[in-house]
């Protein structure tokens, strides 16, 4: 018998941020699978994530006809490394939380149940719920059809906080990470919004010719903004990192960074 789940963008963390058919999918689960990623060394206050995605499950389903099953997340390493050596690192990883879903899935959940996955912002960016499903599947030993459901991404949630529109008339915007940035720059993108960035990259560009908004916890109790030229605010923004982190135990900032215009 095929198992059903549903892949439920949740949005970023503010618990009104989901949309209306997100709250109907949530009322139609009876599991969640929860990644634990506490369970990982040195990720520790990542439970306060686990208790962000409880209170929205408290606070969108009517009763409480449903389970919540932490799965601890295998572990992973984060060290810096080239491209192709993150990308196969990445990968295996992927393969490991498959294994452990499909484990689960087996064990912890019935064939007439409908599971969900509680997906932070929007499954469609940098998130491996999707990928991770399709490889559950591909091991054959679960039968599983899925449904995505979009949520609000933490890239919308930061151009709300400012008002802003992303592209410059007719012009593109660049959806990178930290880690790509110095080769999209040089690449000549000059209008980026940055996700997956620990280690503030843009700290390395020349500072009085760019302009930054930068946004941690977007949508929680622990939201923080800066924005100005990026020469003059860089040292605030790493403050404000530093201060999220030590009081909720983790921070995700995403930032858009704009190549000033020749005056
Ligand atoms: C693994 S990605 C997940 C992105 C997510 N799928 C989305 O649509 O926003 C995590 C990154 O998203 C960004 N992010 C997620 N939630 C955020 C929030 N509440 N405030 C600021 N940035 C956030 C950060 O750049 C973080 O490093």
């Amino acid at each position: 018998m095929t198992r059903r789940a549903l892949l439920i963008g949740i949005g970023p963390g503010g618990p009104d941020q989901l949309t209306v058919e997100a709250v109907r999918a949530l009322n139609e689960v009876d599991v969640f699978l929860v990644a634990d990623k506490e369970a990982e060394a040195g990720r520790a206050g990542t439970g306060d994530l686990v208790a962000l995605r409880e209170e929205i499950c408290r606070r969108h389903i009517t009763g409480d006809g449903y389970r919540i099953v932490a799965v601890p997340d295998p572990p992973r390493d984060r060290a810096p490394k080239t491209d192709r050596a993150y990308g196969d690192e990445v990968r295996d990883w992927h393969a490991a939380r498959a294994r452990a879903y499909a484990r689960v899935l087996l064990e912890q959940t019935g064939p007439d149940d409908t599971v969900g996955f509680l997906v932070w912002g929007d499954p469609s960016l940098y998130d491996s719920t999707i990928r991770v499903v399709e490889r559950v599947r591909e091991t054959g030993e679960v039968d599983l059809d899925y449904r995505v459901v979009p949520g609000v991404s933490s890239v919308q949630a930061l151009a709300a906080r400012y008002r802003l529109v992303l592209n410059r008339i007719g012009s593109p915007v660049t959806v990178t990470t930290g880690r790509r940035l110095a080769t999209d720059v040089a690449s000549g993108a000059d209008n980026l919004v940055v996700m997956l960035d620990g280690n503030l990259a843009c700290a390395d560009l020349p500072g009085d010719a760019w302009d930054i908004w930068w946004g941690a916890n977007l949508g929680t109790d622990g939201e923080e903004l800066v924005a100005g030229p990026l020469g003059e605010v860089v040292d605030t923004v790493r403050a404000a990192r530093a201060r999220v982190r030590a009081s909720r135990g983790w921070v995700m900032d995403i930032y858009l960074l704009r190549r000033r215009s020749p005056t």
